[in-house]
């Protein structure tokens, strides 16, 4: 029997090749530049699988153009380029990469906080640029980390990680959330939880992990930049339309905060000219770029689609419904 053909937007790496080799018949984008929209409309056409990269967006023009689609992996676990009821109308299975990204998203959400605090980004332009004249008494000087607050947005498994990591700095949490986490959790973890309003008032750092969803649009926005202090930095690895950039750009210029560490945007690769700035550490969307992580995200989207090929349900369904039929 023919194998079920799959497009990936990507060559992946070697150990996600290797699970999809025996069940699926794939046609792999190779080329170094992501693949224009035309050229991905084109290739879905007579295939039954996609694995895609956030860049790509799975909308009903795609779907359209991919009559024969079950399942659209995303190799992310963010999953605002999929539009989701749009799939579950055609009964194709979305899936995202939940969990194994966490730790490491984590760690990068401390390297920005650490880097912006103690003016990394403009230490080592210095550093490299061969005008550095030697040690000076007030050079440089930053914020301190340790023994300060800091502000989780968002209190799920990255902004738990983040958590996590606090201890160490001796500094007191303090999350907001939707839903409050576990009494036994706040203890473990040592946080506490606020209202966002007094979370902003309160945090040194203020650190977002929520989803990007209609009622996280444009969250951070100039009214909620008025309540942080002064001294504060705000963290944002989440997704980019989460801030309202604009308004941070005239927060930072009129010094309402301090200073901001990004590895997101809103308008990705664009990056607003006011935010290239020195109390701005910048990074390019790679907060879970670690070689170990993205193996596993590859990895977990092949799984996901070759279980749904091999008759089983995906382990990351997004719209699990569309197997209930
Ligand atoms: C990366 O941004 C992801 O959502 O996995």
């Amino acid at each position: 029997m023919a194998k079920p053909k799959v497009f990936a937007t990507h060559p992946l790496f070697g150990a996600a090749r290797q699970i999809l080799q025996e069940g699926c018949d794939v046609e792999y984008w190779a080329k170094p530049e992501r693949p224009p929209r035309e050229e991905v409309l084109r290739r879905v056409k007579d295939k039954e699988g996609l694995i895609c990269l956030l860049t790509e967006k799975i909308n009903d023009e795609l779907l359209r153009a991919a009559p024969k689609l079950r399942v659209a992996a995303n190799v992310a676990v963010g999953f605002d380029n999929i539009d989701v009821a749009a799939c579950t109308k055609r009964g194709v299975v979305a899936t995202n990469t939940p969990g194994v990204l966490d730790e490491t998203t984590a760690d990068f959400a401390w390297t920005l906080l650490m880097a912006v605090a103690r003016r990394l980004g403009e230490g080592e332009a210095l550093a490299r640029s061969g005008n550095w004249k030697g040690w000076d008494l007030d050079q440089l000087v930053g914020t301190d980390v340790w023994g300060k607050t800091l502000g989780i947005v968002g209190f799920g498994r990255i902004g738990r990680a983040v958590a996590r990591r606090a201890s160490g700095f001796q500094m007191k949490v303090i999350y907001t959330d939707a839903v409050h986490a576990r009494v036994e959790l706040e203890r473990d973890l040592q946080v506490e939880f606020r209202e966002m309003n007094a979370l902003l008032a309160e945090s040194d750092f203020i650190s977002a992990h929520v989803p990007l969803l209609p009622e996280t649009r444009r969250l951070f926005d100039a009214p909620k930049f008025h309540r942080m202090k002064p001294t504060a930095f705000l963290i944002n690895t989440s997704r980019g339309p989460v801030v309202d950039e604009a308004a941070l750009v005239a927060a930072l210029e009129s010094g309402k905060i301090a200073g901001a560490g990004l590895d997101v945007y809103e308008n990705e690769p664009f990056i607003h000219p006011g935010l290239k700035r020195a109390n701005v550490v910048l990074a390019p969307h790679i907060a879970s770029a670690s070689l170990e992580t993205r193996t596993k995200m590859a990895c977990m989207a092949a799984e996901n689609v070759v279980a749904l090929f091999q008759g089983q349900r995906p382990a990351n369904m997004l719209n699990p419904e569309v197997l209930k039929r």
